[in-house]
């Protein structure tokens, strides 16, 4: 197999997930851009040598986990397919293509099976925002989501987090600090994320939503509604911020469902038999989920359920998941083992 962007914060965490994972690997390529050829990456206590990512580098590949940026995942990906390589890509490039299913194995790994060689992880905030809310949907169904997210740096890449930390720094110590990357690295302007929230994540659109607000809306649509991203089973709307948190992301969850009847006790119970979600709902003993706790862990944290007090069947919930991981890395190496097991690692 291959990781491509193995140098990068999604990167290292891949190697990490594959390394714990259930997959038959026989060898792995690390990949990266011409910049950090050369350097060293460990694998299983052995160091590899990067290398530069080229069409060739794919000859031979059966699986390639990609983490890199979209245009360098629209470039190589369909020359990993054509040398035989199942892609399972990390960016935006293909998510909303008919062809390309967008996969959170526990909600719907069927999908697979329509695959044409390439499979796209959804963004790390759908990931997390889907798993709190399919148990949900399978007990009481769903009908409308209005979310706002609390996203930490480590989503803008490596870059993003140093900044956070050199700023932090900077400002306890009184000192200037130009922004480069954050909000948005190729955007106009950057602001200080350092004891700051910034309700901008990736580049404004239409209407005045950013391109992750309509990333929320769209994929989760074709996750839960059956690959259509612009279904109107399911209303979504959403808000999203960057807060100075490294890791880990946070959501509020608005939502209605269709059985009016659905009580809180039945929503926990969902939550709590769901594989992957882990409820944290005691307000009694202050227990909700929070980053600091949900870092290095694979699962979606639940917590905050509680009824709207003049709305029958409206809901809030709190969730808390490692951007990284369940948001990235290991969602992509999940949705390998499921191929795997559903013998589908072939083009
Ligand atoms: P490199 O370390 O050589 O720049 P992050 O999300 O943390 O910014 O990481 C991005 C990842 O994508 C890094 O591993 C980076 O490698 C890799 N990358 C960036 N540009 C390219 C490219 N043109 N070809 C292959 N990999 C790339």
């Amino acid at each position: 197999m291959a990781i491509v962007g193995a140098t990068g914060a999604v990167g290292t965490r891949m190697i990490k997930m594959v390394e714990e994972s259930k997959l038959h690997v026989k060898s792995v390529k690390m990949l990266a851009s011409k910049r950090s050829a050369g350097t060293k990456v460990k694998y299983n206590g052995e160091e590899l040598t990067v290398e530069e990512t080229t069409p060739d580098s794919f000859d031979g590949i059966d699986l390639a986990l990609f983490s890199v940026g979209g245009s360098v995942s629209k470039k190589f990906a369909p020359e990993a397919v054509k040398r035989g390589a199942v892609v399972i890509d990390n960016t935006s490039a293909f998510r909303m293509d008919p062809d390309v299913p967008l996969v959170v194995p526990e909600v719907n790994s069927e999908a697979l099976k329509e695959h044409h060689g390439i499979i796209a992880n959804p963004n790390c905030s759908t990931i997390q925002m889907v798993m709190a809310l399919e148990p949900i949907r399978e007990k009481y169904g769903l009908s409308r989501v209005i979310v706002t997210t609390l996203q930490a740096v480590s989503g803008a890449g490596n870059r993003a987090t140093q900044e956070l930390l050199d700023e932090s720094r900077a400002s306890l110590d009184g000192k200037e600090y130009k922004p480069e990357v954050l909000p948005v690295k190729g955007d106009k302007k950057h602001y200080q994320q350092a004891f700051n929230v910034l309700p901008q994540i990736d580049v404004f659109e239409e209407d005045g939503y950013t391109h992750e607000e309509w990333k929320m809306i769209h994929e989760t649509k074709k996750i839960m509604c059956g690959g259509d991203m612009n279904s109107d089973d399911i209303q979504v709307t959403a808000t999203c911020s960057r807060v100075p948190v490294p890791v880990a992301h946070s959501e509020s969850v608005y939502f209605d469902v269709l059985d009016k009847n659905a009580t809180v006790e039945g929503i926990r119970d969902a939550i709590r038999n769901f594989d992957g979600d882990i409820l944290q709902d005691d307000p009694d003993n202050q227990i909700y989920p929070q980053p600091i706790n949900a870092e290095g862990k694979k699962d979606t944290f639940v917590g905050r359920i509680r009824p709207d007090q003049e709305n029958k069947g409206s809901f809030h919930l709190w969730n808390v998941s490692d951007n990284l991981l369940k948001g990235a890395a290991w969602n992509s190496v999940e949705i390998a083992e499921y191929l795997d097991e559903m013998d589908l690692l072939r083009v």
